[in-house]
């Protein structure tokens, strides 16, 4: 399968690794690459520049392909030493960067004298739009059904998509709610170059994370996601747990006069308490609806293979089958 995305990156299959916060390390990001797809570590992961050097010259170790790095400019709790990190960034010899949440207009200078692509990920046609006149080379377009951030739009992908399409001149990746060959084929359908995955490889045998997670994905059903901190206009959708319906608790008796210190202690530090240790329930951490799409634990190439082969499939048989079956009821004249 050839796309505008598959040219842009130099990969084999039109499929990218979203960065995900202490998940997107070397491991995964190797395995997505070495099967084809985009991987990407997720570069905040890393606390200092020094660090993520690091993470990318291991990840060098395990593949020859293409990766990249995500760079995500959100309010935090710290203040990161971004033009550091685009420094480690270039000095590693990585030609790709998945950029996200705030625009990454300012530090667009940097990111091009390096020869870096940018592929900025975003929830409204407005900002692809933007993020097209600034010089990115590609977006991902992020639908209402995604994992993390949604933005404030709540447009899901079957109207995104087409929307983007249609206004659009650089390629663009389908994410949120993708999981396998069905989103592929029908994200291609609807106008998209490739799609771009989270939670599905989330599930997979070489994320780096507790085994508590995976089993917690495979348990959940698409009803199971919640949207957090709407109110300070910094929405995240994440796996329900004990600790989110406190939140959610809280968001509700405290209405509009809602603060980041209400619930401080339960979005902030939350990812390593899951992801390390396997504590499920320590407070709210990013998951998309995708997750009722999720029924294994297959190792990356599998997962990426089995995508590819089935949307051959889809294409060839079930979209062509529909052309070439004799209409039984010939139309009206
Ligand atoms: C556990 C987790 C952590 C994430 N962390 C980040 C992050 O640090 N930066 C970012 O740009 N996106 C992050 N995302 C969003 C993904 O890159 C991707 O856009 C999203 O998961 C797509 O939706 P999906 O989960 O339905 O595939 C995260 C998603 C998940 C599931």
């Amino acid at each position: 399968m050839r796309t505008r995305i598959t040219e842009l990156f130099g990969i084999q299959h039109p499929i990218m690794q979203g960065g995900m916060h202490f998940v997107g390390l070397a491991e995964l990001a190797a395995a997505v690459s070495n099967a084809g797809g985009l991987g990407i570590i997720t570069g905040l992961t890393q606390r200092t520049p020094e660090l993520l050097a690091r993470e990318i010259a291991r990840c060098r170790d395990m593949t020859d392909k293409p990766f990249g790095v995500n760079l995500t400019f959100l309010p935090t709790f710290s203040k990161p030493p971004y033009p550091e990190y685009i420094q480690a960034i270039a000095e590693g010899g990585v030609r790709i960067v998945e950029t996200a949440g705030r625009s990454p207009e300012a530090h667009m200078p940097a990111l091009k004298t390096a020869g870096i692509k940018v592929i900025h990920k975003c929830t409204s046609v407005r900002h692809a739009l933007k993020a097209e006149a600034i010089g990115c080379d590609a977006v991902s377009v992020d639908g209402f059904e995604c994992g993390g951030h949604p933005g404030e739009d709540d447009i899901p992908n079957m109207i995104l998509l087409p929307t983007a399409a249609d206004r659009l001149r650089i390629p663009f990746l389908a994410s949120g709610g993708m999981a396998d060959a069905r989103s592929l084929v029908a994200s291609l359908a609807l106008g998209a170059d490739g799609i771009n995955m989270g939670t599905r490889f989330l599930a997979t045998q070489e994320a780096p994370v507790h085994d508590n997670v995976k089993k917690a994905l495979l348990e959940a059903k698409e009803t199971d996601t919640r949207l957090i901190m709407r109110s300070l206009r910094n929405t995240e959708r994440v796996l329900n747990n004990s600790n989110v319906a406190r939140l959610v608790e809280i968001e509700r008796e405290k209405g509009d006069s809602l603060t980041i210190d209400d619930i401080h202690d339960l979005v902030a530090g939350v990812y390593p308490k899951v992801m390390v240790d396997g504590d499920m329930d320590a407070g709210a951490w990013s998951c998309g609806m995708s997750v009722g799409l999720i029924h294994d634990i297959p190792t990356v190439a599998v997962l990426i293979g089995r995508i590819m082969a089935e949307a051959e499939t889809l294409i060839r048989q079930r979209l062509a089958g529909v052309l070439d079956t004799a209409d039984p009821e010939p139309a009206l004249a």
